[in-house]
């Protein structure tokens, strides 16, 4: 593609350049990738039951070697109740056996690796489900005991006991502890929940779990994985005493993006930073343990923190050396759609991730948070922090949401350090917003008494074949959760080969980053687009990004990628473009 009478592109001399941000230095494959993340019951089915599996997911790896990403984050496929999607384990070692076997795993690893692609996998060590076997042990043990010492068990408060130990407020909403009966039937201690009750958090502070981990990560290490995603890496060790805490109020000016974080997770945006239960100093010498059992093995393996902490200078502890590799960038996923709060986030993050030698990551949709071609287009007034459902009011617009989604992508996939993408996000899916009450599964939809929606309208099954059943995600018509009907045009098949299509943005821009090593480069700032345009270099592509309203006028030069179509030489609203410069 050729802009109209444009012979070279040239910077303008009006146009300085404002300082350069280097990305960190280093050669592992991880600094620079694009890590697409599955999330396995929703990505594709071989068996019919509605639910993804891994030889689904086997099945389908050929479709991102081709899309142009480097690896695969797998959310986890552990034996598991499913409470909490899996995030609640009870085997740490095996496979659910509604995803398969590990006979299933060794073959999505072995396709996976043919296919040039790395696989991570999930890591929950933060809590344990209430089925596993050290939990049922411990509350078939006495107080005191080792067992019980394996999670955080307390005494109730009152003459009786039965208040619980503390103020503190369960993230998917009630409360934080939970009583258990003792086998002689009588009311017993109370057992500490950051999320649901079927969640009991582990005592790290105690050396055997410490150990049991470092166990754990070797068995799928031995398996072959190249690294771990790691869940709640700010929430291991609390705080001596666990003193009350009441976390303040949401403000009514927070727009959409923050709320939606502080609902998740308390201590992001304008909440303070340290509850007692988030981001204690403690964690830090966990994290190193694990990043010496990722070194006895060859390779370079990753080790990705999901970190809720803020600012983002505190959030660069994680990735220290000895600790992380790298952590998601919230702060990034968070940030307002303008172009002085996109550009401060940018700077902001490479100079922190950079400070400690780290590169930073940039995401904008995972399994948590409303779909970013939703979230762009919603703004303050609605109450989008927890889900957005078939009664919030003033629902944002399907369309513009896209457009903006698209632009946004094209900015951080022009960014040095490493992207993630959550599945489905390269289709242009929207949030579902229309999910019918009776189909929800959350447990935030569940505790809060369905207050809150929560997050099954980012999880719902992706669509790969327009005209088949379920669209493709499996060989019946079923899905756990129920497909929109209109979502024939996301489909995979529907894109592809599709000029303007969102399928064909993302592998456009994905082949270009690869090509001219975008990951590995600098940003450097050109001025004089406007206030309501970014505009930067990597290397040899100038990207100009309009986050305003009104389209400006684009420098001459050849278009590499658009994310609409460009007519006249004029950059559209909410428009990236890559030129050659
Ligand atoms: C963060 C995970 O991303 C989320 O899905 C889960 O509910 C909580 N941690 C608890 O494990």
């Amino acid at each position: 593609m050729t802009l109209e009478s444009a012979p070279d592109f040239t910077v303008p001399a009006d146009r300085p350049v404002t300082g350069e941000q280097v990305t960190s230095p280093g050669s592992e494959w991880w600094r620079t990738a694009v890590i697409y993340q599955i999330y396995p019951r929703s990505f594709a089915d071989s068996t019919g039951d509605g639910i993804g599996d891994l030889p689904g997911i086997t099945s389908r790896l050929h479709s991102l070697a081709e899309l142009g990403v480097d690896a695969v984050w797998l959310s986890p496929f552990f034996s598991s109740p499913q409470k909490d999607a899996g995030y609640d384990v009870s085997d740490y070692c095996d496979v659910d056996p509604m995803f398969g076997t590990l006979a299933d795993f060794d073959t999505l690893m072995a396709t996976a690796h043919d296919l040039g692609l790395r696989v991570i996998a999930d890591m929950v060590p933060n809590h344990t489900s209430d089925q596993h076997r050290w939990f049922q042990e411990a509350l078939a043990s006495s107080e005191g005991s080792a067992e019980r010492d394996r999670y955080m068990f307390r005494d109730g408060k009152g003459p009786n006991g039965d208040i619980a130990p503390n103020n503190w407020e369960s993230v998917f909403g009630g409360p934080m502890w939970q009583r258990i009966t003792n086998p002689d039937g009588t009311p017993g201690q109370w057992y500490l929940h950051i999320f649901d009750v079927s969640q009991p958090d582990l005592n790290w502070e105690n050396p055997w779990v410490r150990e049991q981990f470092f166990d754990i990560l070797r068995f799928w290490l031995d398996r072959g994985v190249d690294g771990f995603r790691v869940d709640v890496a700010h929430g291991m060790i609390k705080e001596e005493g666990l003193p009350d805490y009441t976390p303040p109020m949401e403000t009514a000016s927070m727009g959409g993006t923050a709320a939606a974080a502080t609902d998740l997770v308390p201590g992001i945006a304008d909440v303070p930073p340290d509850p007692p239960y988030w981001g204690h100093s403690g964690v830090h010498d966990i994290w190193r343990g694990w990043n010496a059992v990722l070194a006895e093995y060859p390779g370079d393996r990753v080790m990705a923190a999901e970190a809720w902490v803020d600012p983002l200078e505190k959030m660069a502890l994680w990735v220290r050396p000895d600790e992380f590799s790298q952590a998601f960038n919230f702060g990034y996923m968070f940030t307002e759609w303008t172009a002085r709060d996109m550009r401060k986030v940018v700077d902001d993050s490479i100079a922190a991730f950079g400070a400690v030698g780290a590169p930073s990551t940039w995401v904008l949709s995972n399994h948590d948070v409303v779909r970013h071609a939703t979230r762009l287009a919603l703004h303050a007034d609605v109450p989008q922090g927890s889900g957005i459902g078939p009664k919030t009011p003033g629902k944002p617009d399907t369309a513009s949401g896209l457009r903006r989604a698209r632009a946004a992508t094209s900015l951080m996939l022009s960014l040095p350090g490493s992207a993630y993408l959550y599945q489905g996000e390269e289709l242009g899916l929207p949030e579902d917003m229309e999910l019918p009450d009776s189909a929800r599964q959350d447990p935030t939809w569940l505790r809060t008494n369905h207050e809150k929606y929560g997050r099954d309208g980012c999880r719902v099954p992706i669509p790969w074949e327009a005209d088949k059943p379920s669209y493709g995600f499996g060989p019946s018509g079923n899905s756990w959760l129920p497909q929109p009907e209109d979502w024939a045009p996301y489909a995979r098949d529907a894109q592809e080969g599709l000029a303007g299509s969102t399928l064909e943005l993302y592998r456009t821009a994905l082949a270009l980053r690869s090509e001219h090593r975008l990951g590995a480069g600098a940003v450097q700032w050109l001025d004089g687009y406007g206030p309501d345009v970014i505009a930067l270099r990597n290397g040899p592509v100038t990207v100009i990004v309009n986050l305003g309203k009104v389209a400006v006028e684009l420098p001459i030069g050849e278009l590499l990628l658009a994310s609409e179509d460009i007519i006249g030489g004029a950059l559209p609203a909410d428009t990236a473009v890559w030129l050659r410069s």
